[in-house]
């Protein structure tokens, strides 16, 4: 081995043997203590460090993030070492979300010997979480990864980058934190002294290089005699210019945060894949402090069926950030997908605070969630929702409920408004949280997502209006499910058939389509013929008629030959009941479904949410 790291490596076996909390360091933490200069043998020992320690984040040029609260100082600053300025080494000169803080303490504990309390910790991370945070700006891109979003990444600008950071974690893993140009490298230098495969990721050869636009790459041109660029070098300077530790955004939210005053009512609008619409209220009341408050949710299914209540909490990082966790009254174990049992809450407040949208989710992969938006419902006239989902060209006498609240007394007609070719002919009934009319839409309004107005409420882009389902797409298009039910927990799938409109250029596939809503359709597997005499549909597991998918058992399976496991991929194939092609046939989508086994080692960070 050459290079830099490999001298730190010589360097540090030569000293004497680390321990923390009684334990030897790994050899990595040992390094790592080295090269970032970190901690003295007498801070590692478990002493707070004095003065004497090691010159504390020596080599960064950056202004750090001081560190005001006590507890973090007394805690942390037991190995990260103190400056004037109030800044602790390594921690000033990182932000992140609060499952990256979580993440990095739990660390701490488990491979440094860090002794902190379960309460202890999550003050900490509440408090760096907000104080080093992100800014609602730099959280949103990167909200699917705490929403715990099972997505193909799009957000990869390159295959050198793909290569170096997107191997064996989400992209998003570093996409949520913003470090100084040092703390960066130090970054790659850990997970290279402590991940085996990370050192020969990073020296791979860099193919492409991020162009200044993103979804541009250049090439990388290997120059004849010179050493060439790897993957690494690609990634750290790529990392360095776009999550840089000061930000224009980060400045500005931190002048402009404040307690997040969330407590009232706000209104519900979610959707759970497989079960529908579905709407309510949440009511929002001061919790302990400024950042916690506690909540009572009803969710009616708008399909109608029964109203699922529950009773929860939540803090708030950073003033915008949920963090919650809610519970039914429900006793016993119910089915996996079954929408009433307990759930996790994570959420983006819009910063005017009158809006937010994330996810509530459950599972042992937490695989299933409502996708939720919040209204505030402060008195005056919102809407929430609306049902059906879509209104069709050409037909006249369509109901459409639009749900909200306050809504005025005495509403006509001419308050409502769907915008053009849609004519509200009369309000069917009306209440303060209800307004139902009839609409007729005319034969040449052309496709696209119009605006529901009643009175001064407006709900924007929100009222799919279509001519025809022109083809169907399975969401998601791809998907992960996991073997599992004797040994370890299965990781479920749910999918459903979106139809869509081809949109006013008549191509489908196109820019200008309108996702129009849920098509009914059955569902089956097909085989995905990856090799000869492929036979993983035998094996894989079960879909239901509705597109939910049970994993077979985790293996190793006798029946199977080779003895191997149950995984394998498939194809998830809708076939839509009604709608149908320009031929008569039945519309037909496709998803890729990998079903593989367990996840053995699972990173996740529920207590944030305390
Ligand atoms: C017992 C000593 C010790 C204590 C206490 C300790 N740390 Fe660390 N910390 C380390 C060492 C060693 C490293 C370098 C190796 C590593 O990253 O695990 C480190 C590195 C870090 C890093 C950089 C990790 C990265 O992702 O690059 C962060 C952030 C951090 N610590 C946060 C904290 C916080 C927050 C606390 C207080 C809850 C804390 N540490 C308490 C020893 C400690
Ligand atoms: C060889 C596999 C591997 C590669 C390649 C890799 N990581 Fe990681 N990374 C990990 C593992 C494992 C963890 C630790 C997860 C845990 O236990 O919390 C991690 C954690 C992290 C964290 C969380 C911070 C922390 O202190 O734990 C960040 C940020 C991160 N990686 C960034 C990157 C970046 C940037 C790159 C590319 C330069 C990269 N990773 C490449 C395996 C990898």
């Amino acid at each position: 081995m050459m290079g830099p790291v490999a001298e730190h490596e010589t360097e540090t076996s030569q000293a004497p043997a680390w321990a923390v909390g009684g334990r030897r360091m790994p050899r990595g933490a040992r390094l790592l203590l080295a090269s970032a200069a970190l901690v003295t043998a007498s801070a590692v020992a478990g002493q707070a460090v004095s003065g004497g320690g090691a010159p504390s984040a020596a080599a960064e040029t950056e202004e750090g993030i001081p560190v005001t609260d006590s507890l973090t100082r007394e805690k942390c600053g037991a190995c990260h070492t103190a400056d004037a300025k109030g800044n602790l080494s390594r921690i000033s000169w990182v932000r992140t979300t609060p499952e990256g803080w979580d993440q990095a303490i739990k660390r701490m504990v488990r491979l440094n010997g860090a002794a902190v309390t379960p309460e202890e910790a999550r003050h900490i991370v509440h408090y760096l979480g907000s104080s080093h945070g992100l800014a609602p700006e730099e959280a949103k891109p990167v909200a699917y990864f705490a929403e715990k979003r099972m997505i193909d990444e799009t957000n990869i600008p390159s295959e050198s980058l793909r290569t170096a950071c997107a191997a064996c974690h989400a992209f998003a893993q570093p996409l949520s934190w913003r470090r100084s140009a040092h703390e960066w490298k130090l970054l790659q230098d850990f997970h290279v002294a402590l991940y085996s495969q990370a050192d020969a990721q990073y020296r791979r050869p860099a193919t492409d290089e991020p162009g200044d636009v993103f979804g541009q790459v250049k090439p990388v041109a290997a120059k004849p005699g010179a050493i060439p660029l790897t993957s690494g070098e690609v990634a750290l300077a790529y990392l360095r210019k776009v999550a840089p530790l000061h930000s224009p955004e980060w400045a500005a939210w931190s002048q402009r945060e404040q307690s997040p005053h969330l407590a009232g009512k706000w209104l519900v609008s979610a959707s759970l894949p497989g079960k529908g619409s579905f709407f309510g209220t949440m009511e929002v009341s001061p919790g302990a402090t400024g950042e916690a408050f506690a909540t009572r949710t009803t969710l009616a299914p708008l399909s109608g069926g029964p109203v699922i209540t529950t009773n929860g909490g939540g803090v708030v990082y950073g003033g915008y950030s949920w963090r919650g966790k809610a519970q039914t009254g429900i006793a016993g174990k119910p089915a996996p997908d079954s929408f009433d049992q307990p759930l996790r809450e994570v959420m983006l407040f819009t910063p005017d605070r009158k809006s937010a949208a994330g996810r509530w989710f459950w599972g042992e992969y937490q695989e299933f969630g409502f996708d939720v938006t919040l209204t505030r419902a402060d008195g005056a006239p919102v809407i929430g929702a609306i049902s059906p989902g879509g209104i069709q060209a050409g037909v006249k006498g369509q109901t459409l409920t639009i749900l909200g609240d306050a809504f005025p007394a005495g509403l006509t007609a001419r308050d409502i408004d769907l915008g053009h070719g849609l004519a509200v002919t009369k309000i069917v009934s009306a209440s303060p949280g209800e307004v139902v009319v009839s609409v007729d839409a005319d034969a040449g309004v052309a496709a696209g997502l119009h605006d529901v107005t009643v009175g001064s409420a407006v709900l924007s882009a929100a009222l799919p209006v279509w001519h025809r389902i022109a083809y169907i797409k399975v969401a998601p298009e791809t998907a992960l499910a996991r073997l599992g039910g004797a040994a370890h927990p299965a990781g479920y799938g749910q999918f459903e058939a979106w139809g869509y409109d081809a949109g006013p250029d008549g191509k489908p596939y196109t820019a200008d389509d309108v996702k129009v809503g849920v098509v009914d359709a059955d569902f089956s597997l097909e085989e995905f013929r990856a090799t000869w005499f492929d036979d993983d549909i035998d094996f894989v597991g079960k879909i239901s008629k509705a597109g939910f998918f049970t994993p077979n058992l985790d293996g190793p399976n006798p029946q199977r030959s080779g003895n191997r496991n149950n995984y394998g991929n498939v194809w998830v194939v809708a076939t839509a009941k009604s709608a149908r092609d320009a031929h008569g046939q039945p519309l037909v989508g496709k998803a890729y479904l990998v079903v593989t086994v367990p996840s053995f080692k699972r990173i996740d960070q529920p207590e944030v949410a305390q």
